[in-house]
């Protein structure tokens, strides 16, 4: 799916034209993957508003990504997300993906120098439902991929740092070649740890699993909605190990993310998993979209009013 063209991109504090929103080929986070980025939905909600979920946390965690890289950011984080809503406004967008990038630019490419500047890019555009309008419908086929996420000093799990990505790119590559939609990827000893870019979430009896913030994951603010929505609603969520196993005698499996939203998955390894109902699933992420595009007006706290 390409990336449709808007009119600017907000870099280090100004907007400019989309086309000069280039950098040098000697960037520093172009070589060695040192940089720190988020992905942020902008909604637009029943009443025309525009919205964007979330936005403190996921600044906040930019920050923290870019506090694990060594990166001072020369900004303040009401300043970014100023940014965040100014770069919306400027393309007249009611709704969007928003791309926020810390990264180091050109002028040493040492591996430990500190020259390079600290940059800031904020970018919008439109991407649609990151694993399939049917997907959300019916279902996502994942495959287990062969890819581990690795124990917490070999990458920084807590942060969504651009180098640690190439794992999640070469599984889901090898997904899509084998014909499925997305890769689980398992830790070091086996458990279950997430998809190549959402968390998951495994249900069984009633009682709602998903592996803990300590685990080798990212901490999702996805998953939190949807622990807290499913709380809210009087579901049991338990935050604990998942064994390989449990996935394929789940009744229900779905993953969350800012991009996958809330996608129920119905085959894993080539086994169908449950009865192909999510009931579960289903009444979160109805919740979740009653929330960003309805008029849920209970969870405005989590909108930030573009
Ligand atoms: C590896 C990984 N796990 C989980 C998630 C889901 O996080 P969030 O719900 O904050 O988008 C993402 C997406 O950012 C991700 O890249």
């Amino acid at each position: 799916m390409g990336i449709k063209k808007v009119d600017s991109i907000w870099l280090d504090g100004k907007l400019v034209a989309w086309d000069d929103a280039t950098d040098h080929m000697l960037a520093h986070t172009m070589h060695y993957g040192v940089g720190a980025f988020e992905g942020i939905r902008a909604y637009q909600r029943a009443d025309g508003r525009t919205a964007v979920f979330r936005l403190r946390e996921h600044i906040d965690r930019l920050f923290d990504s870019s506090a694990i890289c060594t990166m001072d950011v020369p900004f303040t984080r009401d300043q970014v997300i100023a940014g965040c809503a100014e770069v919306l406004r400027a393309n007249k967008m009611a709704f969007a993906y928003l791309r926020p990038l810390i990264y180091l630019g050109s002028g040493a490419l040492g591996l430990g120098s500190f020259e390079p500047p600290v940059r800031t890019m904020i970018a919008a555009f439109e991407w649609g439902a990151y694993l399939g309008d049917d997907g959300l419908k019916k279902g996502i086929r994942c495959m287990i991929g062969g890819f581990t996420r690795a124990n917490g000093n070999a990458v920084m799990n807590k942060g969504k740092i651009c180098g640690q990505y190439v794992t999640s790119v070469l599984a889901k590559r090898m997904a899509l070649k084998s014909g499925f939609d997305e890769a689980l990827m398992l830790d070091p000893q086996g458990y279950v740890a997430e998809g190549t870019g959402e968390n998951i979430f495994v249900v069984k009896g009633g009682v709602v699993r998903t592996p803990p913030t300590s685990a080798a994951i990212l901490a999702g603010i996805t998953r939190d909605t949807a622990i807290q929505l499913l709380r809210e609603r009087g579901v049991e969520v338990r935050e604990e190990m998942i064994a390989r196993d449990e996935l394929y005698t789940a009744d229900e499996v779905f993953l969350t993310g800012t991009a996958a939203e809330i996608t129920p998955v119905r085959e894993i390894d080539h086994r169908k998993i449950g009865r192909g109902e999510w009931p579960i699933t289903f009444g979160v992420q109805d919740a979740f979209f009653q929330i960003v595009k309805g008029s849920d007006a209970k969870h405005d706290h989590w909108l930030h009013f573009v």
